[in-house]
């Protein structure tokens, strides 16, 4: 499972990509402002430091504002994907954009049908949002594993990517369903790293290592 990290600070992915287990990174309108930065500045800057996919999202709600936005964000970088909201405008965005071979990220998905419609569109990745159905008391799992069974039943090439992660379960439901990716804030993707009984037994061969008096280097 790809991971890519849902956020539009600079630091974090620095820190994400330095461990070479960063594959892409997502961010939304609501990122970018919480990031304080300029739009263009800030995703020209991701692109280069991740060479994986980064989804820059347009704003426009009509088709034509938004294939114009497009064309300005494909321009920043090869690795940028077009984030499009699941709409009919979106969708044929989607369909024209990938037609032209340009990334694209249909975002704000819900239900099985609006995954089955992107993949009809062509989309390269379906971002499932299941954080906010939790939030509303559906477990957003059940939606991924209806999308993975669709996709899988007529072979669809669009990547499920899972959105609106919260925490490391959803991280290892999604990979036990076999999503393609998976989006989380820096905090979760740390969180993947830890274990007590790894802290605790790091501690225990630190210190009867330290009896020995004995170095490697
Ligand atoms: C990613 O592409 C989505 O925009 C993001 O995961 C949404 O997460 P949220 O529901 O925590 O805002």
């Amino acid at each position: 499972m790809k991971f890519f990290v849902d956020t539009a600070e600079i630091e974090p992915i620095r820190e994400l990509a330095a461990t070479g287990l960063l594959d892409g990174v997502t961010t939304n309108p609501s990122l970018i402002a919480k990031s304080g930065r300029d739009f263009m500045e800030v995703t020209r800057e991701i692109c280069g430091i991740v060479d994986g996919p980064v989804s820059a999202e347009v704003v426009a709600l009509d088709h034509a504002t938004m294939m114009k936005e497009a064309e300005v964000l494909r321009k920043i970088a090869d690795n940028v994907c077009i984030k499009v909201p699941l709409t009919v405008d979106g969708l044929k965005t989607c369909k024209a954009l990938t037609g032209e071979g340009t990334m694209v990220n249909v975002t704000l998905c819900f239900s099985a049908n609006q995954a089955l419609l992107a993949a009809k569109a062509g989309a390269t990745f379906i971002s499932p949002f299941v954080g906010r159905h939790d939030d509303n008391g559906v477990d957003g799992m059940d939606l991924i594993e209806d999308i993975r069974l669709i996709y899988d039943n007529y072979a669809f090439e669009t990547e499920i990517l899972v959105a609106s992660v919260r925490h490391v379960t959803h991280v290892l439901q999604a990979a036990k369903i076999g999503a393609d990716v998976m989006t989380a804030p820096p905090k979760v993707i740390h969180d993947l790293f830890k274990h007590v009984l790894t802290d605790k037994g790091i501690e225990g061969f630190m210190a009867d290592w330290a009896k020995t008096g004995q170095s490697i280097l």
